[in-house]
């Protein structure tokens, strides 16, 4: 129930304008994103891969009906690799792209032109791009995406989230050599018709899905806090033969920060996903969304204590 307002209040603008107005959100914010500015997120990035970690950066600012801003997000994007370029950091930071901050909600066509843009940058950058997965509806219209760039640029990621009754069989589809391929739980409200609303069913599907991708040829990204399922996923690597750089794991900046060095430290390869910008206010909602503990902190720093 909780998890559902917090859902339905993360696509309000009422609901944004208290949260964006409100005093002391600042430090509650900056648990999970690194900051406002590109200056923000190329010093944490430098940070976490003096650790031996790597990162993939999402510049904040999904659900674009405009233009102009969707054009501004992608040359935010290009600036951002040829930074990372620059730092000579590419084979280390990749970037995390929404379709939904860059057209896709004015047209498909347009957003994929867009996304190839960001492409020829990262390919300049000597680094990838993964397509973040937003609502259901959209999941079909993503892959499809995914497929186009992947003609041109084969190291598309593509993310497949548990929750998605075809979650297993999207899996099978992309388990080939070569496909990268982020597996997460799924962070949006999906009607059951589509999607498994029962934590052990959510989990079940997610064993399935590495199942699939571990013993695939591809590359698989496990993306989850989860330690039940990360231990199996260390468990299903060993039992495929996998070498730890034919996996990662992934997650969230602030999130298990310590689990992030321990994997890390035991040689397995660790990238943290790293959100920035000034629309962090749907970001920030679902991780409200995911943890009860989190909205407690949270709602103390709003009445100020
Ligand atoms: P879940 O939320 O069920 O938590 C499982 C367990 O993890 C908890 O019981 C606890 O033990 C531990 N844990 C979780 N949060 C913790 C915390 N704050 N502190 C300590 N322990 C904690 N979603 C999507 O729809 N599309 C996408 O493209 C992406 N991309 C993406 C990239 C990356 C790198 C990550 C990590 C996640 C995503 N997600 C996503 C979000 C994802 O779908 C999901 O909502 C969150 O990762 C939370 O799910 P968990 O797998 O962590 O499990």
């Amino acid at each position: 129930m909780l998890r559902q307002a917090l859902l339905v209040a993360s696509r309000s603008g009422g609901a944004r304008r208290v949260v964006r107005t409100a005093p002391f959100t600042g430090d509650v914010v900056r648990r999970f994103v690194a900051g406002e500015t590109l200056d923000d997120a190329a010093r944490v990035t430098g940070e976490l891969t003096a650790e031996g970690l790597l990162v993939t950066l999402d510049v904040l600012g999904e659900d674009t009906h405009d233009k102009g801003r969707a054009e501004a997000n992608v040359r935010h994007y290009v600036e951002l690799l040829e930074r990372l370029g620059a730092a000579a950091l590419g084979t280390r930071a990749e970037v995390s792209v929404k379709l939904s901050a860059i057209g896709r909600t004015l047209d498909d066509d347009y957003a994929l032109e867009n996304a190839r843009l960001i492409c020829e940058a990262a390919r300049s950058a000597g680094t990838t791009v993964t397509l973040d997965m937003e609502e259901h509806t959209t999941v079909d219209s993503t892959l499809r995406i995914v497929h186009e760039l992947r003609r041109d640029f084969p190291d598309v990621g593509a993310v497949i989230q548990s929750y998605l009754r075809r979650a297993e069989e999207h899996c099978a589809e992309l388990a080939y050599e070569g496909s990268r391929v982020r597996l997460c739980k799924g962070a949006y409200r999906a009607p059951t018709a589509v999607a498994f609303n029962d934590k052990e069913e959510i989990d079940r599907s997610y064993v399935r899905c590495m199942k699939v991708l571990m013993a695939g040829k591809g590359y698989p990204m496990i993306a989850t806090h989860d330690p039940r399922l990360i231990d199996i996923a260390g468990a299903l690597a060993t039992l495929n033969d996998r070498d730890a750089d034919s996996f990662e794991y992934q997650m969230l900046y602030g999130i298990r920060p310590q689990e992030q060095r321990r994997l890390a430290a035991q040689g397995a390869q660790v990238r943290v996903y790293v959100a920035y910008g000034r629309e962090w206010y749907e970001f920030f909602m679902r991780r409200m969304a995911e943890r009860p503990a989190n909205l407690r902190f949270f709602m103390r720093s709003l009445v100020g204590r």
